[in-house]
């Protein structure tokens, strides 16, 4: 099993870089929002999303270097993903994440509404000064996806009518339209022909939609120290995923605790109970492996080189999550 470090490995000096570049940006703000934000910096996420942005540049470029405007994109493509994290953890009342104290349970929700906007803001500038209208296309769009993707989950708490496929669409939105996206930017920075583009577009998404199940699963069968976020919260909260759609075809029970939104003393662990012996967990993990190991049938066009397996390897990584 492989941990991200090591399979980032060939972008580690890349991703040190980066770390200190967002640091720079980041700094002219407010003190305020910048210490929100360095906060979020520097407790180390798994920098999953910019690591794939400079593995595939890396792997695009014919003497595998890296171009600036190619560094730029994978600092706007974290930024953009702390963003939305800070704004999530407003949403779901979450009170970790990255194994510290979330923004607002260390400030309070102003602030962390404030700085979620700021570091959009920010992104949205420095991808201005990318001077690529296609990228700036790309990357806006992520944004509106993800605030689309949070309303949706948020109009459809507790509604048990929900089916996969309206799971799925959620979660491209909140998930995966910023890893197709930001893929593909990196082939529009390359110059890639219109048909790799969507393969890189189409690689990102399967990846991505993969890893929100994982996630998903997680939140059911991991711990809070692990995670180093809040497990076991998503169906509290009334946020029904791959497991529960499951698990609620086999016990419609499951789909009465979730309705009156566990009102009685033992719903919750109920239902926590019913998802956790059923079937639902095993389907969706089938679900996850299936489009992750699709996933990279997109990159076979990439020349060989270190960056290139290790982006084969992306698969195996997210789903070595679950074990
Ligand atoms: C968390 O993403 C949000 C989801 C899409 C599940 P990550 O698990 O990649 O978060 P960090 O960046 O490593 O903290
Ligand atoms: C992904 O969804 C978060 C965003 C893309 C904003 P989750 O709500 O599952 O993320 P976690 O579990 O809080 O990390
Ligand atoms: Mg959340
Ligand atoms: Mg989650």
């Amino acid at each position: 099993m492989s941990t991200v470090a090591q399979l980032l490995q060939p972008v580690e000096s890349d991703l040190e870089q980066l770390l200190s570049d967002l640091r720079a940006l980041i700094g002219a703000g407010h003190p305020i929002l910048q210490a929100a934000a360095e906060h979020l910096f520097s407790a180390g996420g798994k920098r999953l999303r910019p690591g794939i942005v400079l593995l595939l540049s890396r792997a695009l470029d014919p003497a595998g270097e890296l171009s600036l405007r190619h560094r730029r994109l994978a600092q706007i493509t974290e930024m953009i993903h702390t963003a939305s994290l800070v704004h999530d953890d407003v949403v779901d009342e979450a009170n970790t994440r990255r194994g510290v104290p979330t923004v607002h349970s260390r400030f309070n929700s102003r602030v962390a509404v404030l700085a979620g906007d700021f570091l959009f803001a920010q992104s949205s500038w420095h991808l201005a000064n990318l001077d690529d209208l296609e990228v700036v296309k790309l990357l806006s769009r992520v944004i509106m996806d993800l605030a689309e993707g949070e309303i949706r989950q948020g109009l459809f708490r507790y509604d048990t009518g929900q089916s996969l496929e309206t799971y799925l669409e959620k979660s491209y939105w909140k998930t995966a339209s910023l890893m197709a996206n930001s893929a593909k930017a990196a082939g529009v920075l390359s110059e890639l022909e219109r048909d790799q583009l969507n393969q890189l577009h189409s690689f990102g998404r399967q990846l991505g939609l993969a890893f929100q199940i994982v996630d998903d699963i997680l939140d059911f069968t991991g711990s809070d120290d692990q995670l180093g976020k809040p497990a076991a919260s998503d169906l509290a909260s009334g946020t029904l995923t791959a497991p529960v759609i499951y698990a609620m075809e086999e016990h419609p029970s499951l789909a009465v605790l979730i309705e009156r939104e566990f009102s009685e003393p033992d719903d919750l662990d109920q239902a926590l109970d019913l998802v956790r012996q059923s079937q639902g967990i095993q389907r969706a993990r089938v679900l996850a492996e299936s489009m992750a190991r699709e996933s990279t049938t997109n990159l076979k066009f990439l020349p060989a080189s270190a960056s290139r397996d290790a982006l084969m390897d992306l698969p195996d990584f997210v789903l070595s999550r679950l074990y």
